[in-house]
């Protein structure tokens, strides 16, 4: 008999570090979820940035399916066939000749960190070895990362934490050009602040911090983990600003929901991860390859990219018309499908009760941040559900503000 399990199960035996809504869903198809009940839910979270195909797409069920029957893991000590197409298609459609897979977006970007102390080690000197991120970006949850990542509480009651780290503010160059010196062995950013607050990035500001690091032979890593696999309304959100990396991270979107996290790389800076220097045991196994692979078909089509910014511009229009009803957001922006409002001030720190009122009206929405609500559904997500969620939204709105 199937153990029976509630959400105060969670209370009992999980490490308390989330505090996950009272909704347990347990099936989901496109944009709508399903909790035990049967009570139906709308999906404009997808996972964080993550289910963007929706829930049990029939294409990635069936290549599950059948690569479930035929091969689960190697481990490196061999390759296989769905990573090696996967790497080919990625590295095809990109600016990168290289590809390492890892499990999830913090250890692409350990490998793309570890990469760079790497390539300066291989080509310079010991103390060219500085890593310059950005304040209020995110990159991961291990102590690399979080010290990467510019937001203070995540490394708080870790240190000491990996040093060599330099912060400066975002879309502001000559912060940048003040801290990167012939020490700098890296710049990392999010071409559109994820997690910070959904801030995109200047097109002038990624031009001059691409030229920064070639003047000071820094690599230029792209974190690609939320913005990557169609989420900006091409393959990768690079591309519409005209600068090129020399190693992405991409994670999130590529699994749609399987694990699996690729740091590309050119032909250059890949040499530096020479065998035995880095690996994973799961990176790039069959199952996850071949999902993977399978996504990139179907996001990399002109019908699936064409109908980001469509979509992007009725959930932009949807909320200037909850606003205009309702006053709550001083700035709606994002890039395609990752979209952010932000809330007035009046409503400082509040945008999580749009997040629990909206719960509580079926539907599933983000915060970035305490200031900022955030909508990263799935790609194709069927105008239907935009337009009844987006009504759900503003009833839900409308209590959260009645009650705040
Ligand atoms: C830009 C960015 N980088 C890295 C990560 C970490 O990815 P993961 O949670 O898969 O380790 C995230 C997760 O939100 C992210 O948004």
């Amino acid at each position: 008999m199937t153990l029976q399990v509630t959400r105060a199960t969670f209370d009992e035996v999980m490490v308390p570090n989330y505090a996950p809504s009272a909704i347990i869903p347990v099936r989901g198809e496109g944009s709508r979820v399903w909790d035990k009940e049967g009570k139906e839910y709308i999906d404009f979270a997808g996972g964080i940035a993550v289910t963007a195909l929706g829930h049990s797409h029939p294409t990635l069920v069936n290549v599950m399916r059948e690569q479930a029957g035929q091969l689960w893991h190697l481990a490196n000590v061999m390759t296989n066939e769905p990573a090696l197409r996967l790497a080919k298609k990625l590295t095809d459609k990109t600016f990168a000749d290289r590809v390492f897979f890892a499990n999830s977006g913090a250890e692409a970007n350990e490998a793309a960190f570890k990469l760079a102390r790497r390539y300066a080690f291989d080509h310079f000197y010991p103390e060219k070895h500085e890593i310059i991120a950005f304040n209020k970006s995110f990159h991961g949850r291990t102590l690399f990362t979080v010290s990467v990542g510019g937001q203070a509480k995540y490394k708080e009651g870790f240190e000491p934490t990996p040093g060599g780290i330099k912060h400066c503010d975002y879309n502001d160059i000559e912060q940048l050009k003040a801290i990167i010196s012939d020490k700098t062995c890296a710049v990392v950013i999010e071409p559109i602040q994820g997690e910070g607050g959904v801030i995109p990035a200047d097109k002038e500001f990624a031009k001059q911090v691409r030229e920064l690091c070639d003047q000071y032979n820094a690599l230029l890593v792209f974190d690609e983990v939320q913005s990557g696999v169609g989420r900006t309304g091409t393959l990768y959100a690079y591309e519409q600003l005209g600068v090129k990396p020399d190693v992405l991270t991409t994670a999130k979107a590529l699994g749609n929901g399987f694990p699996v996290g690729a740091m590309l790389a050119t032909e250059e800076t890949a040499k530096s991860l020479a065998f035995g220097t880095h690996g994973s045991t799961y990176g790039g196994n069959p199952m996850a390859c071949s999902i993977a692979e399978a996504v990139i078909d179907i996001v990399d089509t002109p019908e699936v990219l064409s109908g980001i910014q469509e979509r992007h511009d009725i959930f932009v229009a949807g909320l200037k018309a909850i606003n205009e009803k309702l006053n709550v957001f001083k700035d709606i922006r994002g890039m395609g499908l990752l979209i952010g409002a932000e809330v007035v001030d009046s409503l400082a720190g509040k945008a999580g009760t749009f997040v629990t009122a909206a719960a509580a009206e079926d539907l599933f929405v983000l915060v970035a941040g305490p200031n900022v609500l955030r909508l990263a559904p799935s790609l194709i997500i069927p105008k239907e559900d935009i337009a009844e969620g987006l009504s759900r939204l503003e009833k839900a709105i409308e209590k959260a503000i009645a009650n705040a």
